[in-house]
C-alpha cells in the first residue's frame, strides 16, 4: 500500500512530485522518496517518516527545467522503514520507485549477489533497478532491458524507472497495483497510484490493466499489453473532487475500505503461499520450539479476530490457545509459563493496553509475536518477531479491513504452525491453500448485494436492541458485527454464542428485539437453525444471513456457495460491515468518526 508519483514536463518537477506524494500519504507513510533526471543528472532524497521531513530536506532542491522525476511514499512490507529502504532505489545509473511485492525477489537477489552487485536496501524493490541494469548490458536499449525486466518479475507491481541511458523517458509497468497516466494540452506527463495527485493537472488519464506495461517520452505514450501487443490508451475524464477521489469515489472512508478488502487481502497472501506451504519469511521457525501452548491478547476488534484464531489454532494447529482482553489480562496477576508463545494483535501497534500485556511477556521472559499493520510501531518494534497486516492505511474508526487482513493472517499463522507440527496433512494443507487464495473473491462487494443491504437496513434503525448470533468461528464473528454496529449507530447490540442465547437472554425475546442470525451451511448449521427457530418462536425479529433458504426468518440475506466454512465467514464478515454501516447512514450518523471513539487508543 505505498503511493508512486511520476511526472515528465517542464514545469516545477519537485513541487509536482511532493505535492503528488501528500495526496497519496493516506496510503502510508513511513518514509518517502524522490528521484529527479534533468540535464543528464540525478538528484534524490530520501527521508524516514511523514512527508514534512523530505520537504525539509530538499528546500533548496531547484528543479526549473525539463526534467523526469518519480516518487514514493512508502508502507513497509520488506525491511524496516528506514533511509536505506525508502524508494527510490538505485541502481549504478538508474532510479526506480515501486508499490506492490515482487514474490521472487529472493531468488533474482541470490542470482544477482552471486554476480557481483551490491545491495543496499532489505527491500523486494531493489532487485528491479539491478537486475534493468543487468539487462541493459546485453540490450539494443533501454526499452528492451526494461521489456526483459518486467517479464523477469512475479507478483505485484506499479513501476516507474528512470535511466540515465534515456534521460528524457519514464519507464512503467503495472501488474497487481493499481497506476494511471495523465496527459495535458502541455505534453506532460503524470503517473500517480490513484486519482487524487492529478486532479486539476491533468484533463486526461488512462488507467493501466494488469500486465501494461511501456514508456513516456515529451510526445510519445507507448503503452504494451501482456502479450506484448502495442495498445491505444483508453483515456477517460478525471474527476474534479479531491476529497472522493481519496475515497475512491465512495461516500465514506469506511465503505471503501470495506471494498478495498478483496485488494488487501491479496496484498496479505501475497508470497506467502506455495502449494501446500504457508511462509513467512519474517519469522524464524524457532520461534515455535518448546511451545506448548499460545495466548493471543488484544482490544477491541483486534480482540476479536484473536478470538476466531483461538478456532483455527486448536483445529488446524492443535495447539491449546486462550485469549485474553489486553486491558482485564494487564491487572490479574496471571500465570506466565515459559512454554507459551504471546501473541498480540493490534491494527496501530501503539494501542497502551496491548502494548502493556507485552512488555508484561517480556518481562516474563515469554517469546513474543505481533500481528500488526504498522511497521516500526511500538509493537512491532519490541516483540520478538512481528507479522504485518499488509491492510495499508485504515482511516475509518470502525476497523473493517485491518480485521480481515488480522482473520487471513491467523489463519495462514495456523497452517504454518500445522506444518510445523504436522497436525495436518499435507494434502489438508494444500486443500485449505487453495481456499486461503479464493477469500479476495469472497469478500467482493457486487451492487446487487449492497443495493439489497441498504434497503433492507431501513427495518433496524429502531429496536431495544440487537443480537447477533453465530456458532463456533462465527462466535467472534457476531461478537465483531455487533461492535461494529453500535460504534456507528450507537444503537444497543451484543454478540452471543447461538447455542447461549437459551440461557438468559431469550427472555428479551419479542418483535422488537432484532437478531442478526450467521447461518454458515458448512458448521454446525442444523445446531444453529434450532437456536434461531427458538428465537423465531418467541416472536423476536429475525434476519438471517445464510446461503440456505431460512423460512421463519423475517429477513434473508443469501450468501454465496462456498466449499468451506472460512469462506462464508469472509462473505458474512462484509454483510454484518455494510448492514451497520447503511443503518449508521439512514441514523445520520458520522460513519468515519464516530461520537466517543478513537482510531488509536494510547491511554488506559
Ligand atoms: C480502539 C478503536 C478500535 C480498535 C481498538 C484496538 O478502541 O476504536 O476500532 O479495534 O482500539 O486497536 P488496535 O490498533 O490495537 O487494533
Amino acid at each position: 500500500m505505498c503511493g508512486i508519483v511520476g511526472y515528465l514536463g517542464e514545469k516545477d518537477t519537485k513541487e509536482i512530485l511532493l505535492s503528488g506524494l501528500k495526496e497519496l500519504e493516506y496510503r502510508g507513510y513511513d518514509s518517502a522518496g524522490i528521484a529527479v533526471l534533468q540535464d543528464g543528472n540525478f538528484n534524490s532524497y530520501k527521508a524516514v517518516g511523514k512527508l514534512v521531513n523530505l520537504e525539509e530536506k530538499t528546500k533548496d532542491f531547484v528543479t526549473d527545467k525539463f526534467a523526469a522525476g518519480i516518487g514514493h511514499t512508502r508502507w513497509a512490507t520488506h525491511g524496516k522503514p528506514t533511509e536505506l529502504n525508502a524508494h527510490p532505489h538505485v541502481g549504478q545509473s538508474s532510479y526506480v520507485v515501486h508499490n506492490g511485492i515482487i514474490e521472487n525477489y529472493a531468488t533474482l537477489k541470490k542470482e544477482l549477489t552471486s554476480e557481483g552487485v551490491k545491495f543496499l536496501s532489505q527491500t523486494d524493490t531493489e532487485v528491479i533497478v539491478h537486475q534493468f541494469e543487468k539487462n541493459l548490458k546485453k540490450s539494443d536499449s533501454a526499452f528492451e532491458a526494461f521489456t526483459k525486466t518486467v517479464s523477469e518479475l512475479e507478483g505485484a507491481y506499479a513501476i516507474l524507472l528512470v535511466t540515465k541511458s534515456e534521460d528524457k523517458t519514464i519507464f512503467f509497468a503495472k501488474n497487481g497495483s493499481p497506476m494511471l497516466v495523465g496527459i495535458n494540452e502541455e505534453n506532460e506527463k503524470y503517473f500517480a497510484s490513484s486519482d487524487t495527485p492529478l486532479i486539476g493537472r491533468c484533463s486526461d488519464v488512462n488507467y493501466f490493466e494488469d500486465g501494461d506495461y511501456g514508456f513516456v517520452t515529451k510526445n510519445q505514450l507507448a503503452i504494451f499489453n501482456k502479450k506484448n501487443a502495442k495498445v491505444e490508451p483508453k483515456f477517460t475524464k478525471l474527476s474534479t473532487n479531491k476529497l472522493s477521489a481519496q475515497k475512491d469515489g465512495h461516500r465514506f472512508f469506511m465503505e471503501k475500505e470495506i471494498y478495498e478488502q478483496s485488494t488487501v487481502i491479496s496484498d496479505t497472501l501475497l508470497g506467502r503461499l506455495r502449494d501446500s506451504q504457508v511462509l513467512f519469511d519474517e519469522i524464524e521457525s524457532s520461534l515455535f520450539d518448546g511451545i506448548n501452548e499460545i495466548k493471543l491478547c488484544a482490544c477491541g476488534t483486534s480482540y476479536h479476530s484473536a478470538l476466531s484464531a483461538s478456532y483455527m489454532f486448536e483445529r488446524y494447529a492443535k495447539i491449546k490457545t486462550s485469549v485474553e482482553v489486553a486491558s482485564e489480562f494487564r491487572y490479574r496477576e496471571p500465570v506466565m509459563t515459559q512454554d507459551t508463545l504471546f501473541v498480540v494483535i493490534s491494527q496501530s501497534g501503539e494501542t497502551a493496553d496491548t502494548l502493556e500485556t507485552l512488555k508484561m511477556a517480556k518481562r516474563n521472559n515469554l517469546k513474543t509475536l505481533v500481528i500488526c499493520n504498522v511497521d516500526n510501531s511500538s509493537m512491532v518494534r519490541l516483540a520478538d518477531a512481528s507479522i504485518l497486516t499488509r491492510a495499508g492505511v485504515e482511516k475509518g474508526v470502525a476497523s473493517t479491513k485491518a480485521f480481515a487482513t488480522q482473520v487471513t493472517v491467523f489463519w495462514m499463522l495456523s497452517l504454518y504452525v500445522a506444518k510445523l507440527k504436522n497436525s495436518l496433512a499435507d494434502a489438508e494443507i494444500a486443500r485449505q491453500i487453495k481456499l486461503l487464495r479464493q477469500v479476495p473473491a469472497s469478500v467482493k462487494v457486487t451492487d446487487d448485494r449492497h443495493e439489497r443491504i441498504k434497503r433492507l437496513s431501513k427495518r433496524y434503525l429502531h429496536g431495544h436492541g440487537f443480537f447477533f448470533i453465530g456458532r463456533d468461528v462465527f462466535f467472534p464473528l457476531a461478537l465483531e458485527g455487533a461492535l461494529k454496529l453500535k460504534e456507528i449507530s450507537y444503537l444497543h447490540a451484543e454478540g452471543y454464542p447461538s447455542g447461549e442465547m437459551k440461557h438468559g437472554p431469550i427472555a428479551l425475546a419479542d418483535p422488537e428485539l432484532f437478531t442478526i442470525a450467521l447461518l454458515p451451511q458448512h458448521l454446525l448449521y442444523e445446531k444453529a437453525k434450532s437456536n434461531v427457530e427458538e428465537l423465531s418462536a418467541r416472536d423476536s425479529t429475525i434476519c438471517v444471513i445464510s446461503p440456505i433458504v431460512f423460512d421463519k426468518a423475517d429477513d434473508f440475506i443469501q450468501t454465496g456457495n462456498h466449499e468451506d466454512y472460512m469462506l462464508e465467514f469472509f462473505e458474512m464478515m462484509v454483510v454484518v460491515q455494510l448492514l451497520s454501516l447503511e443503518i449508521s447512514v439512514r441514523l445520520g450518523n458520522d460513519v468515519d468518526m464516530p461520537r466517543n471513539l478513537a482510531k488509536s487508543v494510547t491511554v488506559e
